[in-house]
Parts: structure tokens; C-alpha cells; sequence
């Protein structure tokens, strides 16, 4: 028998069915509540508040798992590529050889941006923030490709669209960083794979090859599978929120791209490098920073710490940890960021405080150590975070689309004035 939920409201009893998922995660379906009650329910910040059914990904913050369409994230960081991983979360299956050499082919087919857009950097300053230049380029591409604003568009039209987006969006990431410097882009080179591909665009200059180091290739191909999907985190919920309106995709995946950039939530990897070069610069004290931290009178937070759904460990943090370690040997760096990182790590672990809320190391974390190790500049960590996440936004937009959901239209419990008359200006106090 199916399991289903009473709600007692003036008197009333009313039942609402129960939705169990694959996992066995339980809902309370309250989609017809305000019809049959008059009642809707609150929920800031959507803590206790499913918004789709999803197929995608599994994530079970109290055991600290991570699964996309099934497969352990620590299965897939170790084994695959951003490529097969990309795949897995759009199309819902591991492709073949056949499929991967295909898919990687037309993603390769697609690199270049058009030549018109380049104009578009020009006008941003040099300090721009590359993720603000990056969501308005990708909102731009919407214009150079008007048919993906139609929304009958079909499945080939749409695959163009998701294909042009993975392929273009490193080509506009390393620029955005290029034009920052005020230096000659690069062009895409599609004899090397993704990720080359992209470290290629940022390092090279026209004057000088740039060596691809195999270590860092493997390095960031782990770090953008780790980023690929998280379920129905701020910036997925914003790309189908926006995507709900039959907004295109482009449009969609640049809304995501803002919501990223804020420090709690993408924006944290940045936040955390800026935090630990001011604690290294103070003289190095943690217990004072973590002191900080925990006052409730002074706005500091622990940047890297902490995370809404994991209340355990953070898996990726996990993964991430080991792989700093063995990136900063191999590249035979020596960065006191990290010392400070696991110091602080351990005070906080071992305090009350953080013990209490279940504060934990989050992806974040280590991730910056190891970027900074790869030479990505601070204000690119962020656009890292983007690049992985992308095909995650695809996949969820996707879904959405494919399953008719509706238009988001969240309620509200209206708290302002009751009903009063207009009053002229000349007799207003
Ligand atoms: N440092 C100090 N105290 C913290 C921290 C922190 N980093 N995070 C949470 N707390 C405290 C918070 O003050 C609150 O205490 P109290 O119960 O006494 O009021 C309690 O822990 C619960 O915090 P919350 O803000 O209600 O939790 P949340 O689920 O709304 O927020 C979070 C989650 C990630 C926004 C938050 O932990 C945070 O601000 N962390 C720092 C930013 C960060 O690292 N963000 C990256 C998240 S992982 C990457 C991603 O997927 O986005």
C-alpha cells in the first residue's frame, strides 16, 4: 500500500500522498494543498522543499554519498574523463567508444566563437571579474544563435545548443582571462582534448608554447568531474527556474553562472585562497580566525566550511584533499596556504562549535590550493567551478524540458500594509 500523510488544519483532516524515490527518500506531495485547504506552506531558502523529481544525481548528505545517473563519484574521478562524465549526465548512460569519439568530435567541431563576439571583450575593462564577463558572453550567444530561442525546437537543435555551449565555454573562460591581461587570445586547438585544449588557451602565447604538463591535465579533469553535478543546488535550481519559463538555454545556463558567483556558494573557492592569504599574512594565528569565525557579533565566516546538505563529510572534499597533496608533489610546489589549510582543518574539526553544526571541510576547501598550484589565477577559480558544472546545468535543463514541468511560481505569506488610500504629495508628511 502506498504511504500517504494526514494534516490536521481547523479541525479538518486531510491526507496527502507520499512520493518515495529510488533511494528510498521520502516526500509529502502538498502540489494540491492550497486547493483543497486555502493553506500553502514556508520554507526559506527551500530547506525541506523538493522541487522536482530528478533521475540525475543521488547525494546523501548524512553518509557523505555522491552518485551521477547511478555511479559513485569516487569511481568516476578516478577512472573517467570530463568528457565520458559530461555524457553520462546529459544523455544518461556511459557512452561507448563509438558515441564518446562522435561526442568528442562534434564538441571539438564547435570550439571557435564568433569572430564578432571578440568585440565584445574589448569593452570590458581589464579589471573585469571573469565571471561576470562570462555569464554575459553566454547570454550573448543566444543572439548569434537565434534558432535556440524558439521554443518548439527539437532534440538535434537542442543537442546543437549543448554542444556549442560545452565547446565554447572554455574558448570565452580563457579569454575572459586573457583579456583581463590584456593579451592576445588564443585560439582553440582541436588536436587536444578538452582539457589541454583549455590550458592551451590560457597559458600559450603567440611568442611561446606552452608545455602541457600530463599531471595538471589529470588534475583538472578530476576537479571539473568533481563540479559536474550537485542536484538541485542555487545555481541548478536558478538554470531551471529560468529554464521553466521556456527561456533558452543559453539565457538559462548565464543565470546559473550568476547565482555560482556568489561567495557562498561557488564563489566560496575564491573566498577561501583570499582568507587564507590574509590569515598567512596576520602572523598565521588560526585559533584566532576560528575564534572569529564563531562569534556571532563579527560577520566572519570560515569560507570552505560548512555545507546545507552534507552534515557529515563532504565526499568531494574528500577526493579533493588527497589529490592537493599529491598535485602540489608532483609540481614539486611548496605553498604555506596549505599548512595554514590543514591547521586550520584540524582546530576546527576538534571544536565544539563547528562539532555541534556539523561544520565540515566542503569542496571548496582544497580546491583553491590545488588551482593556484596549476597557476589558474584567483579570479578564475570560480569560472573553473563553471566549466564543471555545465554539463550538470545542461543535464537538469534538459530533464526539465524533456518532462513539461511547469512555469516556477514560488507563493509567499504577504507581510507588508493592509489596503490604504493614496494621499497627494502636497499633503503627504
Ligand atoms: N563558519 C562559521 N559558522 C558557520 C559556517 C561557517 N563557514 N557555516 C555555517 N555556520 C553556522 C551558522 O552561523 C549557523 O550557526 P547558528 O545555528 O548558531 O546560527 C549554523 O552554522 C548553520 O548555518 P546556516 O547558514 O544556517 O547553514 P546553511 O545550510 O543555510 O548554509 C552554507 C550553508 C554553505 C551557505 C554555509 O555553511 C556557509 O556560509 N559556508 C561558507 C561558504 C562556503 O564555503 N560555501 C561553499 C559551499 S560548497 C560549494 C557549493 O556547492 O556551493
Amino acid at each position: 500500500m502506498s504511504k500517504t500523510a494526514k494534516i490536521v488544519l481547523d479541525d479538518n483532516e486531510h491526507v496527502l500522498p507520499v512520493v518515495t524515490g529510488s533511494e528510498n527518500e521520502n516526500a509529502i506531495d502538498i502540489s494540491k494543498l492550497r486547493g483543497s485547504t486555502g493553506y500553502i506552506t514556508i520554507d526559506p531558502g527551500y530547506k525541506n522543499t523538493g522541487a522536482t523529481k530528478s533521475a540525475i544525481t543521488f547525494l546523501d548528505g548524512e553518509k557523505g554519498i555522491l552518485r551521477y545517473r547511478g555511479y559513485p563519484i569516487e569511481q568516476l574521478a578516478e577512472n573517467a574523463s570530463f568528457m565520458e562524465v559530461a555524457y553520462l549526465l546529459i544523455y544518461g548512460e556511459l557512452p561507448n567508444t563509438i558515441e564518446l569519439q562522435l561526442f568528442e568530435r562534434s564538441i571539438k567541431r564547435h570550439t571557435l566563437v564568433h569572430e564578432d563576439m571578440k568585440r565584445f571583450f574589448e569593452a570590458y575593462p581589464a579589471k573585469a571579474h571573469p565571471m561576470g564577463v562570462l555569464s554575459s558572453m553566454v547570454s550573448s550567444l543566444a543572439t548569434f544563435y537565434p534558432e535556440s530561442q524558439n521554443p518548439d525546437r527539437n532534440s538535434e537543435a537542442i543537442n546543437l545548443t549543448i554542444h556549442r555551449l560545452i565547446a565554447k565555454l572554455p574558448t570565452l573562460a580563457a579569454w575572459s582571462y586573457k583579456n583581463s591581461m590584456r593579451h592576445p587570445f588564443m585560439y582553440p586547438n582541436n588536436k587536444l582534448d578538452y582539457c589541454q585544449n583549455f590550458l592551451n588557451m590560457m597559458f600559450s602565447m603567440p611568442t611561446e608554447d606552452y608545455d602541457i604538463d600530463p599531471v595538471i591535465v589529470k588534475a583538472l579533469n578530476k576537479l571539473l568531474i568533481l563540479h559536474a553535478d550537485h542536484e538541485q543546488n542555487c545555481s541548478t535550481s536558478t538554470v531551471r527556474i529560468v529554464g521553466s519559463s521556456q527561456a533558452n538555454l543559453y539565457s538559462s545556463i548565464s543565470a546559473g553562472i550568476c547565482a555560482l558567483w556568489g561567495p557562498l556558494h561557488g564563489g566560496a573557492n575564491q573566498k577561501v585562497i583570499e582568507m587564507l592569504l590574509k590569515i598567512h599574512i596576520d602572523g598565521g594565528n588560526v585559533d584566532k580566525w576560528v575564534e572569529k569565525a564563531k562569534d556571532k557579533n563579527d560577520p566572519f565566516r570560515l569560507m570552505g566550511f560548512g555545507h546545507r546538505v552534507y552534515k557529515n563529510f563532504d565526499p568531494r572534499a574528500k577526493i579533493i584533499k588527497k589529490s592537493c597533496d599529491e598535485v602540489l608533489e608532483k609540481l614539486g610546489v611548496n605553498d604555506p596556504l596549505l599548512e595554514i589549510a590543514k591547521k586550520l582543518e584540524k582546530v576546527a574539526l576538534e571544536d565544539e562549535y563547528f562539532k555541534e553544526r556539523n561544520l565540515y571541510p566542503n569542496v571548496d576547501f582544497y580546491s583553491g590550493i590545488i588551482y593556484k598550484a596549476l597557476r589558474i589565477p584567483t579570479e578564475m577559480f570560480t569560472v573553473m567551478f563553471a566549466i564543471g558544472r555545465l554539463p550538470g546545468w545542461i543535464a537538469q535543463w534538459k530533464e526539465m524540458t524533456e518532462n513539461n514541468e511547469p512555469i516556477g511560481r514560488p507563493r509567499q505569506i504577504y507581510t507588508g500594509y493592509n489596503s490604504r488610500d493614496y494621499v497627494d504629495v502636497s499633503k503627504r508628511k
